[in-house]
């Protein structure tokens, strides 16, 4: 086959540089462990997942189905990566919820925690708001780059070495998160 015809049949599913790190399957299996361990947690609460988009997306409305209880859904939307795969430090909210969480039990639902500064200024802005209790779901944990150490994550889908990871709701640049496995990325300036 030549080059350009190869080029041709790739796809974002196929893309030679993304390595699949953990498969639909797998995904699927450790989603419903969540899933079961928080509806055990969680029976006779009144519980709340704040998803925080976009990345979570994916992840909310798999571990949503995987919990048999009744719940509520909230969405909130913060930047700390402006289309690059450098951490800035800075979060800023640019959707808040939409409902109280006075006297809720808050799950938090994020893609992945890397430096932990997202989660813990979340952490810190939905903690002055009288929840019941808050704590943390993240589908991946990448704990190599933490800056925030003392972060702590209740609810870890998998805990990944400290590459740059694509699918399930992860994105480089915004794209590939719609990848139904997450991929490492082999080379992200080629992305
Ligand atoms: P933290 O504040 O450094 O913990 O960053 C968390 C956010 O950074 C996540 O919600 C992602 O949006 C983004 N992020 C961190 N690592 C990756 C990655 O490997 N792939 C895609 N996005 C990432
Ligand atoms: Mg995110």
């Amino acid at each position: 086959m030549t080059a350009g015809l190869t080029q041709m049949l790739e796809t974002e599913f196929t893309n030679g540089n993304l390595e699949v790190l953990y498969s639909e399957t797998q995904i699927g299996e450790r989603i419903r462990e969540l899933g079961l361990q928080i509806t055990r947690e969680y029976a006779g609460k009144d519980l709340v997942l704040v998803g925080v988009l976009k990345g979570s997306c994916v992840f909310l409305a798999d571990l949503m189905r995987a919990i048999d209880l009744p719940l509520t859904i909230d969405f909130m939307s913060v930047s700390s990566y402006k289309d690059g795969t450098k951490s800035t430090g800075d979060v800023e909210i640019l959707k808040d919820l939409s409902n109280s969480i006075r006297d809720k039990h808050v799950i938090i639902a994020e893609d992945i925690v890397d430096t932990g500064l997202t989660l813990t200024r979340l952490v810190e802005i939905l903690g002055s708001r009288g929840a019941a209790s808050i704590k943390i779901a993240t589908f991946l944990d990448k704990p190599e780059p933490r800056i925030k150490k003392e972060l702590v994550v209740d609810y870890t889908g998998f805990v990944i070495p400290n590459k740059f990871v694509v699918g399930y709701g992860l994105d480089a640049a915004g794209r590939y998160r719609n990848l139904p496995f997450i991929a490492v990325v082999k080379d992200p300036a080629a992305v």
